[in-house]
């Protein structure tokens, strides 16, 4: 049988297209449980049919929680196996990470723990970082800090932007999401405690995926 997954996404949805093109090929053994989104009008959500959509606006709820939690029984109720917060924009509340710990994704463009938050490739460039790259980690309750899976690293080059690195890195952030969702696929990633396993092992430091695309 193979995993489902729910995609939470705020804006153009890359790495949803992503997750899309590799179960259609067949790369991933993995069925859409759908897309969940705090920006009712995002691009992302257009990638997919509406049978497959789940959107809101947190604005229309009493709270933060009370939106949280409309959208867990949504991901409940579409049956998934694993979440991915992948362009998902919102920092994610403790009730929701307790009620999905050990299946909550987050795809975040640096070399975490560096550069949590924003602006992540600007700050690499101004810190005078020869690499640059980005992370898949299970999401804890402090932002952008939980147990770490992979890494994919690429080179900083004479010259970058913030926008050509970020261009250079988005497709080795596709490779390292979907390399991370196939581990899930597989049944060999844990959250054991706070800290990843595979295969039973603790990933005491990130596994480094190589980008092909580089
Ligand atoms: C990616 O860079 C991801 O790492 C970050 O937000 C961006 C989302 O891009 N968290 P997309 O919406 O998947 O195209």
């Amino acid at each position: 049988m193979s995993i489902r997954i729910a995609v939470l996404a705020s804006g153009r949805g890359s790495n949803l297209q992503a997750i899309l093109d590799a179960i259609a090929v067949g790369e991933l053994h993995a069925e859409l449980a759908g897309v969940f989104s705090d920006q009712p009008q995002c691009a992302a959500l257009q990638r997919v049919p509406q049978s497959q959509r789940w959107a809101a606006s947190p604005k229309k709820y009493s709270d933060k929680t009370a939106f949280e939690t409309a959208m867990g029984d949504a991901i409940e109720n579409a049956r998934a196996d694993w979440i991915v917060c992948a362009g998902y924009m919102r920092i994610i509340g403790p009730d929701f990470v307790e009620r999905f710990n050990g299946r909550l994704l987050n795809i975040h463009p640096s070399l975490l723990p560096k550069y949590r938050g924003l602006h992540t490739h600007a700050a690499a460039l101004a810190a005078g970082d020869t690499e640059h790259g980005a992370s898949v980690h299970f999401v804890s309750n402090e932002l952008d800090a939980g147990a770490l899976i992979a890494q994919t690293i690429i080179d900083i080059l004479p010259g970058d932007t913030p926008e050509t690195l970020g261009a250079r890195l988005l497709p080795c952030e596709h490779g390292l999401m979907i390399a991370v969702l196939q581990l899930a696929a597989n049944n060999r990633l844990r959250l054991i405690g706070a800290i990843a396993h595979l295969d039973g092992h603790a990933l005491l430091k990130p596994l480094r995926l190589d980008c092909a695309s580089q």
